[in-house]
């Protein structure tokens, strides 16, 4: 059989994870909490489980919850979304991603991604028969060159994919930013899709601006958000995107025949916690903020120079100091030697346009303050 991704393998995720299951290593690579959700959303899981919410919800996700993620938007954003035609419940941000860009281009188009950029982009827009034009963000700051967008905008751009807070380098967009991105693509036939997934968790008082709070871009853009990220869930694999009704028509287009919809029970206890425990994610930056500084406290006599983390559960180190190693190679050795595993940045790069130098590895903080301490003591004998 002809491959239709024959340069795709296994996302990194799962080989190092993999990987350190196999070495008995700390796993900081895969972004997921060693913490459990909340104990009232599992109590509230039950109770929807054992009430009979067993059958198909709704395609678009029951209304509860439409409703909540409404209220909530305005209440974040200013944000009017209408939760009948406006608001998707999907069976996690990666198949609402899938959705948005399927929904968006076809055959002969270009859809510009910046590089480093979450895996799951590429081989979405290559499977639409669309081109992916990759622009680089260059360390350190890894911002967007806006005038270098400019100029790679094309007749047949149609979709630009920005993420902020972003994975895997920490730094999230401004309104400047967003700015500049609807001023570049005003008076042409190109949308947006704004992976959000880390909106709660922006750090040191800065706020997470959303393209749902710009007057123009929120006309233009799939807004992508992620509940597991939020409530300590992501095995739930539950999230929503929110656009204009005629992208959201277009969006289900696609939504209905990839999953059609997702878990009933679950987007029960969502609907009833985001009611009962709206200080969850409104604390959630705080509790981040916190295993951030301590996580970079403990490595601070280690020889891994750290870029700054203003959002995310991510930390981004340069590691050259250590070793000469590719960043691959040298994640494979910390797993295996050093007892810690994290995600090398290289799969987050076109394979043809790789960085000439890149000693960038990712550990992700999301953990308990034990596991912390235990893979920093690791590192810090390095
Ligand atoms: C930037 C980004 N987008 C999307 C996703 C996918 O989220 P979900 O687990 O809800 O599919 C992730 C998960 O790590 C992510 O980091």
């Amino acid at each position: 059989m002809k491959s239709k991704l024959p340069r795709v393998g296994t996302t990194i995720f799962t080989v190092m994870s993999e990987l350190a299951r196999k070495h008995n290593a700390i796993n900081l690579s895969q972004g997921f909490p060693d913490f459990d959700c909340p104990d009232r959303l599992r109590e509230l899981t039950e109770k929807h489980l054992n009430d009979g919410k067993n059958q198909y919800p709704p395609m678009a996700g029951i209304i509860e919850l439409r409703e909540q993620i409404a209220r909530k938007v305005n209440n974040l954003y200013n944000h009017v979304a209408d939760p009948e035609t406006e608001v998707t419940v999907t069976s996690g941000a990666t198949e609402a991603l899938f959705d948005a860009i399927h929904a968006s281009v076809s055959h002969g188009d270009e859809v510009i991604v910046f590089d480093p950029a979450y895996d799951s982009y590429a081989p979405a827009i290559a499977l639409t028969g669309a081109t992916p034009i990759h622009l680089k963000l260059d360390a350190p700051n890894f911002s967007i060159d806006w005038t270098r967008v400019s100029h790679a905008i094309t007749n047949r751009t149609k979709l630009i994919i920005i993420n902020s807070p972003h994975n895997p380098c920490g730094t999230i967009l401004t309104l400047t930013d967003l700015d500049s991105l609807a001023k570049i693509i005003r008076d042409k036939d190109i949308l947006v899709i704004s992976d959000e997934v880390y909106e709660h968790m922006v750090f040191d008082n800065r706020k997470h601006v959303s393209v749902l709070s710009h007057s123009e871009l929120s006309l233009k853009s799939f807004a992508i958000f992620s509940f597991g990220k939020t409530y300590h869930a992501t095995g739930w694999k539950l999230a929503y995107c929110i656009a204009a009704k005629e992208l959201t028509r277009e969006f289900r287009k696609i939504h209905q025949f990839v999953t059609f919809t997702s878990n009933s029970f679950l987007q029960y206890a969502l609907a009833d916690f985001m009611t009962e425990c709206p200080e969850h994610a409104s604390q959630l930056h705080a509790f981040y903020q916190k295993k951030r500084d301590y996580f970079c406290s403990l490595l601070a006599t280690s020889k891994f120079k750290l870029s700054p983390s203003s959002g995310t559960y991510f930390q981004l180190v340069d590691y050259s100091e250590i070793s000469e190693a590719q960043d691959t190679e040298f994640a494979d050795w910390l797993t295996i030697e050093a007892g810690v595993a994290a995600i090398p940045l290289k799969p987050f790069y076109d394979p043809n346009n790789l960085p000439h130098h890149s000693h960038f590895i990712r550990f992700c903080f999301c953990k308990d303050d034990s596991t912390l301490r235990e893979a920093s003591a690791r590192l810090c004998s390095l």
